[in-house]
């Protein structure tokens, strides 16, 4: 592994990231951004010489988010932008089935995870193996499996979905009955929205389902202004005691559309900072849960990936073909 010492500090915001510090200024001092300047500096310097596009999730830190990616999103959208993505150099700012998918999608880039232990509880409660018991329990029911997932597993499936998009895919197969895989939470909450009968698995994420319905009621109490709005893989009841529910990109839009005047949202909570940073008129509550994959990425580790186009994600030829399909397949369904 390469080893970098840090970059000098400069004392005061420099003009070349002033503009970017104007971004995030109210959820962050002008002392941590110094900290992270220099290497906003020179990761935006190196990426053009790279020709190299930044991914970002929605739940990565703000100084990555505001600072240094060229395309932000859910994880629909970052498939969508892998898909469409001219660069030489992906750098995915994310967990790593998210850099697979960027590779599915672009076979002939190479595609950088700045940290490969980046990975998801939600990835790692399926295998293939359980996939084809699944078919051989419920024969003829298609499979449809969660982005959250390694490419191995997508081989194994018909199709993929994110959060944002579950509904529509599941509804687009034209069938009574489909397995969604492998969120519990998901599928039960898909179930609620559809006449497609849903059956489901048993990973969860373990950032959301430590959300608690009682943590919901305290939060609400005594302010009865304080609009709710949930991640599909909370638990059930932590959906049932909020007032929206919604992949990361539909609760942002619901905070971008209502500026409600005060907000919880239940899910990472990088992604509050990301959206406070520029809805100054709401005011965030948080219930603070981080996703340890997710904080994996740093700007450091960023610009090591640039300076030697390491790590890659590659994926396996074998399965390539039957993952991209399912992820095509995905795409698709929101263009019809
Ligand atoms: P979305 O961004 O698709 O809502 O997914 C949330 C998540 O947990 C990604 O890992
Ligand atoms: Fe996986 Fe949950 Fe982290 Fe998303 S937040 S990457 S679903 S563990």
């Amino acid at each position: 592994m390469t080893v970098h010492s840090p970059l000098p500090r400069p004392t005061e915001v420099s003009p070349a990231t002033a503009a970017l510090y104007a971004k995030v200024s109210r959820v962050m001092p002008e002392a941590e951004w110094q900290l992270h300047a220099p290497y906003v500096e020179a990761i935006n310097r190196l990426k053009r010489t790279r020709n190299a596009v930044i991914l970002a999730h929605n739940y990565q830190t703000p100084e990555i988010f505001h600072g240094v990616a060229d395309l932000v999103g859910d994880s629909l959208a970052l498939a969508r932008k892998a898909a469409a993505s001219e660069a030489d150099v992906i750098v995915l700012a994310g967990v790593h089935f998210m850099a697979e998918t960027a590779k599915l999608l672009n076979p002939g880039k190479i595609v950088l995870m700045p940290d490969m232990a980046a990975g998801c509880s939600l990835a790692d409660s399926i295998t293939p193996a359980d996939i084809r018991s699944l078919r051989q329990a419920y024969p003829g029911v298609p499979v449809v499996t969660y982005v959250n997932t390694s490419a191995a597993v997508k081989a194994e499936s018909d199709i993929c979905c994110t959060s944002g998009n579950a509904v529509e895919v599941i509804e687009s197969l034209g069938v009574p009955r489909v397995l969604c895989l492998p969120d519990e939470y998901l599928a039960k909450w898909v179930a609620t929205q559809t006449k497609v009968e849903v059956l489901a698995w048993k990973g969860h994420c373990e950032v959301h389902e430590r959300f608690t319905a009682d943590e919901i009621r305290r939060f609400r109490a005594g302010h009865d202004d304080l609009v709710v709005i949930a991640h599909p893989e909370c638990p059930p009841e932590v959906i049932a005691a909020a007032d929206f529910a919604g992949s990361t990109a539909r609760m942002i839009d619901y905070v971008r559309s209502n500026k409600p005047a005060r907000v919880l949202m239940v899910t990472e909570c990088s992604m509050s900072d990301n959206v406070a940073a520029a809805a100054p008129e709401t005011e965030f509550v948080r219930p603070c849960q981080l996703c340890p994959h997710m904080k994996r990425i740093t700007l450091p580790k960023i610009l090591a990936a640039l300076e030697t186009l390491e790590p890659r994600v590659e994926v396996d030829p074998a399965i390539a073909d039957r993952a991209r399909l399912a992820v095509e397949r995905m795409i698709a369904v929101g263009r019809r």
